[in-house]
């Protein structure tokens, strides 16, 4: 069935509303009121209703239309008449608006409004306050140590914004609005906010209240001059996707800021119907919150609607939002194109302009995939004019952004009127990021592919110091070089008796919990644990560590977490971090996904190597140190399991309530260096096994000479819960439990049975659980090198 669709307003948005809407089969008629010289040459299924504006005084003449014309849905444009409260008059007469009530633009209306509920929903935002008293504003001025902007309350279009770069400047941004008056009464009430640095970038989301559809982020231009210079408008041209809007800052401002958004209005009882228009700035904190609009941007729609998969129809999405069942409907994107749109102004703008100019449009030359917006413009006797600052846009879409922006300038070629003016730099933050990033000899991949080394010089800023706190006696962890040196000699070795010992791992599966949970700090110890533990085991005392971390796309605060839970575990186990690696390889890896490896080298002395094969014989005692939880082994059994029995990682953690599923299985692997350190010193040890994948039953033998076995009774330690509730919940036969997991020890040491109290002494100091937990014995031909007594009825 078919409907007519009604859309308010006369702008380049409006005229992208109604092409889109007119491609929609189950529309009849898009009437647009009043629409412009654009809409007026659509043809087909688009007629403008000229005598009609959203004004309040056009309310009741709008409904009566509505009504006449069969209109099934309406789409209002622009906010005043959804602030005057449009969205109510059709709603009286039972017809479906994709706008919001007028409780619900609230948003539009008050900065105090929009401010208070971001702060009641842990929304991220500029600090602010507002004043009306000099006195106030002063005093609050000489406190804030950070970059600020002085807006003038109730002054739009951007005029009524100071920018000061000291404290004396803003002190007589201050005296100039509040004292002098400069911008009248306007500055008799004053806001004072803190200045955000970044990208800007705009986001529109299509809601019904409950859920809701990201489109793509795009990036505006709004000041007249190139270079993001002079006189702020409404909007000089955008593009988009922005590159700079990463899928991991995507989801961040998505978490962050769209997502309680949406849910904080259904809750306060403003469930939110229609789009929304989030500001952001990418600020070095993250993203944050600039604005919100309760409409379509302008250029924003002309540069997104194309990017719109041909199939989606849009205005049974509409329908949808409007009848709270977004749900009910297929949005899809074009993949992997991106969309520009360049504004063409009349000269002047924004300040005086001319109105009635003849435009001519060559359609014949225009490129394909281009298409042209009509805002300020009017059909009079078969021509059009120039009615308004800005005229008339160009909007292109290509597999690149580069070529999307060249075809954008060709489509503007084609458009000739008197004192044109537009901007020759759209999308010029992208292609900066990109050749900066191309100048630079490691990566030679375009800011537009994924790739920003902004990011990662960033990363190398925020992780420095923490690098710094693992410095030891033969390093001095200061990243930045080619590579890290150790010094054997200061760090007390005698180097001609001295061996390295290296070793690498990964941290496996149990990244994907990290991933899933959103913690990232402790991933990083794990990583060290399983390297300096194998080293360890091998008699040395573990001196370097460099990590590589590789990502699709670069988060720095996952990066910096990771980081620094990479420096814990180097601190843990006294080795310096003296290098790594981060990696961004746009595609490589899922949204918010990334893998790690490690590296540790260690020096052991010639004679202190272990295992020391020879000397161990039947009757050596087996002493077991105890684990900290899974370690880092187990993990697809693990998640597996948490998927079968459909326990959340957020749900309150079943054999250790003071945690969460996802909290009590990242808890790290121990790392067992200091404690063991003074036993191998003391030349106390035969050998050591660290208890990894393969549990203790393949971990002890590899330790062993072939004639020997490992006796181990279960009985001497208590398993700790979290492996017994694995094995319950899983069902899992002991035997593969055994294989699988530590049971509760994470090292397992070989020692003569007249050291084992100096040694159990030396843990005792470092304060080590210490089990002892079984005996070496002859082995007999063909059995296995490790034998577990007492397993049955684990759980
Ligand atoms: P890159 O540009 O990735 O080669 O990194 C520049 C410098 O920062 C190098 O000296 C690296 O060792 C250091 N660095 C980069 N990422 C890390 C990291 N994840 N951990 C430690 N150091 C790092
Ligand atoms: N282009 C900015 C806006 O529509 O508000």
């Amino acid at each position: 069935m078919s409907f007519n669709v009604l859309v308010l307003g006369n702008g380049g948005r409006e005229h992208a509303l109604a092409w889109k809407l007119a491609a929609s089969n189950s529309v009849g008629t898009v009437y647009v009121a009043p629409g412009n010289g654009g809409t007026a040459d659509l043809g087909g299924k688009v007629v403008n209703v000229c005598d009609l504006s959203p004004s309040p005084a056009h309310f009741e003449a709008l409904q009566k239309f509505a009504v006449e014309n069969s209109i099934g849905l309406v789409v209002p444009g622009p906010e005043q008449p959804l602030v005057d409260g449009i969205s109510d008059v059709f709603a009286k007469v039972g017809i479906p608006v994709f706008g919001p009530s007028a409780k619900a633009a609230i948003f539009e209306g008050s900065k105090t409004f929009s401010k208070d509920f971001m702060a009641k929903h842990n929304i991220p935002t500029a600090r602010y306050a507002n004043f009306d008293n000099y006195e106030e504003a002063k005093a609050y001025l000489q406190k804030v140590d950070y970059q600020i902007v002085l807006k003038a309350d109730g002054i739009a279009g951007g005029k009524g914004v100071l920018i000061p770069t000291s404290q004396q400047e803003a002190q007589e941004a201050l005296k100039a609005l509040m004292v002098e008056r400069q911008f009248g009464s306007a500055g008799d009430s004053i806001v004072i906010e803190e200045f955000l640095e970044g990208d800007e970038i705009s986001i529109l989301t299509i809601s019904d209240g409950y859920s809701y559809f990201n489109l793509p982020p795009a990036q505006d231009h709004k000041r007249i001059g190139e270079n993001d210079t002079g006189l702020n408008t409404g909007g000089m041209g955008a593009y988009a996707p922005a590159p700079a809007a990463t899928p991991q800052l995507m989801q961040r401002m998505d978490q962050e800021a769209i997502k309680p958004t949406i849910d904080g209005m259904r809750k306060d009882g403003l469930p939110f119907v229609g789009v929304l228009f989030t500001g952001f700035i990418l600020t070095a904190d993250g993203p944050k919150v600039l604005e919100y609009n309760v409409r379509f941007g302008d250029p924003e729609t002309q540069t997104v609607l194309p990017l719109l998969d041909d199939e989606t129809d849009l205005a049974q999405v509409f329908l949808a939002a409007a009848e709270h069942r977004l749900d009910s409907v297929d949005i899809k994107l074009k993949e992997n194109y991106f969309s520009t749109t360049v504004v063409l102004a009349a000269g002047g703008y924004p300040e005086s302009y001319a109105k009635g100019d003849v435009i001519t449009i060559d359609t014949e030359a225009l490129p394909e995939n281009a298409h042209i917006f009509h805002a300020g413009t009017v059909k009079k006797n078969g021509q059009i004019l120039t009615a308004g600052g800005r005229v008339i846009a160009s909007s292109a879409v290509a597999s690149t952004l580069r070529e999307a922006v060249d075809k954008a300038y060709q489509g503007v070629e084609c458009i000739k009127f008197d004192n044109c003016y537009f901007r020759k730099d759209i999308a010029h933050r992208a292609f900066k990021a990109a050749e900066k990033s191309a100048a630079n000899s490691k990566s030679i991949t375009y800011a537009e592919a994924g790739v920003s080394v902004d990011n990662g010089n960033l990363l190398v800023q925020k992780i420095k110091q923490k690098v710094k706190s693992t410095r030891r006696a033969g390093a001095d962890s200061d990243i930045g070089g080619f590579g890290g040196l150790f010094d054997l000699k200061a760090a007390g070795y005698k180097t001609d008796e001295t061996l390295l010992v290296a070793a690498t791992d990964g941290v496996g599966t149990k990244l994907m919990i990290a991933q899933e949970t959103g913690i990232h700090d402790t991933v990083g110890i794990d990583l060290v644990a399983m390297n300096v533990n194998d080293l360890v085991v091998q008699g040395a005392e573990p001196l370097i560590f460099l990590d590589y971390f590789a990502t699709g796309a670069l988060d720095i605060k996952v990066a910096t977490d990771f980081v620094s839970g990479v420096a814990d575990g180097c601190i843990a186990a006294g080795c310096a971090l003296v290098g790594g690696e981060t990696s961004e390889m746009p595609g490589m890896y899922p949204a918010g996904h990334y893998d790690t490896n490690g590296t540790a080298v260690g020096a052991v002395g010639r004679n202190a190597i272990l295992p020391k094969i020879e000397r161990m014989s039947s009757g050596n005692v087996l002493l077991g140190l105890a684990s900290d939880g899974l370690h880092s082994n187990g993990f697809s059994l693990v998640r597996k399991i948490i998927e079968t029995v459909d326990v959340q990682w957020s749900d309150k953690c079943p054999w250790d309530s003071s945690k969460t599923v996802g909290e009590a299985t990242l808890v790290p692997t121990r790392i067992y260096v200091k404690q063991l350190l003074p036993s191998i010193r003391e030349n106390l040890l035969l050998g050591l096994a660290h208890i990894t994948g393969g549990g203790l039953v393949e971990n002890i033998p590899r330790a062993l000479p072939k004639n020997l076995q490992a006796k181990v009774d279960m009985n001497t330690w208590e398993v700790p819960e979290v492996f017994k509730w694995f094995g319950k919940a899983g069902n899992v036969p002991t035997e593969d439990i055994l294989k699988t997991f530590n049971m509760g020890i994470g090292m397992v040491l070989i020692v003569e049975k007249q050291n084992v109290a100096r040694v159990k002494e030396l843990l005792a100091e470092a304060n080590e659980t210490v089990y002892e937990i079984g005996v070496l014995c002859e082995k007999p031909d063909g059995a296995p090198g490790c034998v577990v007594e007492n397993a049955s009825n684990l759980y």
